[in-house]
């Protein structure tokens, strides 16, 4: 009887602590995602080759339709490279201050056939939010900077980083360690909200 008592204690105890851990870990996911913001002021200190390499773990972990991963990233840790963007691109200026960058890029040569080929934009920026909510659960700031569908953009960026021509740029992200200076922003509003039909708000 005993035995059986200290058993079930035991289990309650196991039971209760898995429900805190897990509780804990999505307050911790849903944290990260309200602390995102775009950063474009960065310290004077080196982002290394591994926190690079952690990004791009987590945006080779995205979703993507039919599983096709139809994405490549360039990365980037050269300041003359850096700095040559950032006086090409007037929206990605803040380059000039990052340690480090990555450009999303759609590989048409894995983009779907047919109707489904734009998918590829959208499983490049799942692979950018990826990136960015990575970048903000370590204490890096980043931001997404647009390139495709701007044509004029995807020429520079195709032009200056050598791209063969089924690489087409979606995004160029600079990346360095947050000041404090950035915010997130309130965005939440129950305007943007429906339920059910559209007329059942
Ligand atoms: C498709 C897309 C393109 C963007 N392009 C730029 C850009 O060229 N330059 C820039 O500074 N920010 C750019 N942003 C960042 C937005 O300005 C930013 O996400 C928005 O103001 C909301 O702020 P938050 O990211 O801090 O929540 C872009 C964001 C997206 C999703």
């Amino acid at each position: 009887m005993k035995l059986i008592k200290l058993l079930l204690i035991s289990l309650l105890l196991i039971s209760s602590t898995t429900i805190a851990q897990n509780t804990n870990k999505s307050d911790e996911v849903m944290k990260n995602i309200l602390e995102r913001k775009s950063v474009r002021t960065y310290a004077n200190k080196k982002v290394e080759k591994e926190d690079i390499e952690t990004l791009l773990r987590a945006a080779m972990a995205a979703p993507s339709a039919v599983n096709a991963q139809p994405w490549v990233f360039i990365a980037i840790d050269d300041r003359q490279i850096l700095d040559n963007l950032a006086s090409q691109l007037p929206n990605a200026k803040m380059l000039s201050q990052a340690q480090a960058a990555i450009i999303v890029c759609g590989n048409m040569e894995k983009a779907l056939q047919g109707e489904g080929r734009e998918y590829w934009v959208q499983d490049c920026s799942a692979a950018t939010q990826n990136i960015l909510l990575a970048a903000e659960s370590m204490g890096l700031g980043a931001v997404w900077t647009g390139v495709y569908p701007k044509k004029e953009r995807v020429n520079i960026i195709q032009t200056e980083m050598l791209l063969p021509s089924h690489i087409v740029p979606l995004c160029v992200i600079p990346i360095g360690w947050q000041t404090g200076k950035e915010k997130p922003k309130q965005k939440y509003t129950e305007e943007n909200i429906r339920w059910n039909k559209w007329e059942d708000k």
